[in-house]
């Protein structure tokens, strides 16, 4: 029968088994995927695991420094790399969701393969992919639905055998093994972010200001999420910044600004979805909030779409 403790007994021993000696080398992500997988790999062979956590500049507001911080707290060797700037250039202009994944997940190969590379004997990759993951990125009548960026690409660019411990996974599951880790609450009930964060939540190019004002809309969202106990109700949250600018009036000046839209879903596996049904008062609370605090911001929009025939995220 399986069980979160049976999982990781077999599962530890089977890493054992299968690593040996060997180093491995880990993408960190924030999310809970990649934390247990780190976890579990952590009992395994220990300090023969280096971790790399990656600030693509697109995370969400001080989410780097907190995670870190938590990373760190569980005893992870963690190695944290800023490297927002690279991103940003290689980024500028760019405005198809494919391409903005592609660059992202060709950035994160490079600051790897550079990380990688200052580490003497690396033999392995592992990853924290989830079964959802594998068959959102399998081909369907011969159209990828979206390119996942932590499936493919990392490993045979790095010569490195891949380790996917969870990848026969639900999310619900893998939260369970994480508690029976003894993993903090925080880290185990996080919202899925996406690989290419706030760069899919930008519609259109990406530019820091753009980052600044969907961060900023983003924490407010959250945090009233989690003050009116509602965050842990939701599957998912955030926020999504339109190209597109409308008039409003403040004071007595017209202004012409950007719109934020609010997405929250309720799901179990991500592969299908409903528009989360939060309260009025609650919605009116955070556009109000998002519109007087967050500069460039005059409109907020709820969307109420669910998936199918629309996605989570909207890129
Ligand atoms: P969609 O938008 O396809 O999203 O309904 C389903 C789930 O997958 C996440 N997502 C991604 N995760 N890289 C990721 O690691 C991506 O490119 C990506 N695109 C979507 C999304 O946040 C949701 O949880």
């Amino acid at each position: 029968d399986w069980t979160p403790a049976s999982f990781i007994e077999t599962t530890v021993k089977e890493l054992k088994e299968q690593l040996k000696d060997d180093k491995v080398i880990l993408a960190l992500s924030g999310g809970v995927d990649s934390s247990v997988t780190a976890m579990l790999l952590n009992k395994a062979i220990g300090k023969n695991l280096t971790c790399i956590f990656v600030d693509h500049g697109l995370l969400r507001k001080n989410e780097f420094e907190k995670v870190l911080a938590d990373y760190q707290d569980m005893g992870l060797n963690v190695i944290g790399i800023d490297a927002k700037e690279r991103f940003y250039k290689a980024l500028k202009g760019v405005t198809d969701p494919e391409k903005k994944r592609k660059i992202i997940g060709k950035g994160f190969i490079d600051v790897f393969e550079e990380e990688a590379s200052k580490l003497e004997g690396i033999k392995w990759l592992a990853q924290g992919t989830i079964y959802p993951d594998i068959i959102e990125s399998l081909s369907i009548t011969g159209m990828t639905i979206k390119s996942h960026h932590n499936v493919g690409g990392l490993p045979e660019k790095m010569n490195l055998k891949l380790c996917e411990p969870l990848r026969l996974l639900f999310k619900d599951e893998v939260r369970r093994i994480g508690l029976a880790l003894g993993m903090k609450p925080q880290i185990i009930y996080r919202h899925p972010f996406p690989g290419p964060g706030l760069g899919i939540r930008i519609l259109g190019d990406i530019t820091p200001e753009k980052v600044r004002i969907v961060q900023d809309a983003d924490d407010i969202f959250i945090s009233a999420l989690r003050a009116a106990d509602l965050y842990d109700k939701v599957w998912q949250a955030g926020t999504i910044l339109l190209p597109i600018q409308s008039v409003g009036v403040m004071g007595d000046e017209r202004t012409y600004e950007n719109t934020i839209v609010l997405r929250a879903v309720t799901s179990i596996d991500a592969m299908t979805a409903d528009w989360a049904h939060l309260p009025y008062e609650f919605l009116a609370k955070v556009s109000n909030e998002i519109i007087n605090k967050v500069k460039g911001v005059n409109r907020v929009v709820y969307d109420i779409s669910s998936k199918p025939p629309a996605t989570i995220e909207w890129e």
